[in-house]
């Protein structure tokens, strides 16, 4: 029922993990399912130089949260908040229609996060 590319992505995540002193931080969960995603983020010249995160939650939430680490990485703040649910789910060949409220929270996680940045800055 998942792509490959979501199976590697979730076997293999990219740029899992949590940076210390971030320059924003975002955190979100779904408390249907009750999982769970923190996203942290460097930015340097108004672009996002670092991003890392811990995701407790599903295939595809983890999924989610490594595609959107790598298309968002190098880009400007306004570039990566326009990251949508939609092209995250398109990026990882598409995601089974039950389990598309977990590409929100790639996404809405990552927004937070450069808005907590945006806030202190
Ligand atoms: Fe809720 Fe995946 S089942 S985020």
């Amino acid at each position: 029922m998942y792509s490959e590319i979501v199976m590697d992505h979730f076997a293999n995540p990219r740029n899992v993990g949590e940076i210390q002193n971030p320059d924003g931080l975002g955190q979100v969960g779904n408390p249907a399912c009750g999982d769970m995603m923190a996203f942290y983020i460097k930015v340097d010249d108004n672009k996002l130089s670092d991003i890392k995160y811990k995701t407790f939650g599903c295939v595809a939430a983890i999924a989610v949260s490594s595609i959107v680490s790598e298309m968002a990485n190098g880009k400007s703040l306004d570039e990566a908040k326009q990251i949508s649910k939609k092209a995250a789910a398109e990026a990882l060949g598409g995601l089974p229609k039950e389990k598309m409220h977990c590409s929100n929270l790639g996404a809405e996680a990552l927004v937070k996060a450069i808005e907590d940045y945006e806030s202190k800055n």
